[in-house]
């Protein structure tokens, strides 16, 4: 996949990305919104050895690019049923907070609808990322669900997540009509 708009390239992974995934998935504040606080601790190799089992059809690791700078990782998994998890991690701080994950991720939800045939896209996140919060529901996510407590970081703290689900219809609704205006 290879999704360009702008200073903005979204791509599937190479060999030459092993490095500054492996960096990016060791740093503790990079990981800690997903509960690896400590970072995953990963070898280089490891990674490797990962993205020789990335699969269109059932899970895929992309590199963002802003400028032709890699700033960060996006990925989906097919849940079946026409279903899509996603996740996205802008890395470079520097990047977050200035409109691009808005951005990223209307190229990248037209991408699952219009051309690879999703008809549903959900992802989960941390009840304390507000601000993923208000990105995803500014995109007409619908909250399904909240979990208390449900799942333990890796240091042992109990946290919480919200499940959320986009349908084509409701993106349609919201986005399609508007001539993909971003
Ligand atoms: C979550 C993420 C994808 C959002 O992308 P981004 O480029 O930083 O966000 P944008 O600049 O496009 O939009 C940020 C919006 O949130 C708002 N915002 C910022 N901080 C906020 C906060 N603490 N509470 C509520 N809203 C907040 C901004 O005002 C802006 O809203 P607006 O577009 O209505 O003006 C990105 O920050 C990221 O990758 N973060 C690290 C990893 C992560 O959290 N991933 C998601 C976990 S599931």
């Amino acid at each position: 996949m290879l999704i360009t708009h702008e200073n903005i390239k979204i791509r599937n992974t190479v060999p030459d990305d092993a490095e500054i995934l492996c960096h990016w998935w060791n740093d503790g504040k990079v990981m800690a919104h997903t509960g690896f606080p400590n970072g995953l601790g990963t070898t280089k190799e490891a990674v490797l050895n990962q993205m020789q089992n990335y699969d269109n059809e059932k899970y895929r690791v992309f590199i963002i690019e802003i400028d032709s700078k890699p700033v960060g990782e996006m990925n989906y998994r097919n849940m079946s049923d026409k279903t899509a998890q996603i996740g996205i991690k802008i890395c470079d701080f520097c990047y977050q907070d200035k409109g691009y994950g808005t951005i990223i991720l209307k190229l990248f939800i037209n991408t699952l609808f219009d051309d690879l045939g999703y008809e549903k896209i959900i992802l989960d996140t941390n009840l304390k990322n507000v601000r993923a919060q208000h990105v995803y529901e500014k995109l007409g996510f619908i909250k399904q669900k909240i979990n208390i407590d449900s799942w333990k970081d890796q240091i042992g703290n109990l946290q919480s997540s919200i499940d959320y689900a986009l349908t084509k219809e409701k993106w349609r609704i919201n986005y399609y009509e508007r001539k993909r205006n971003y």
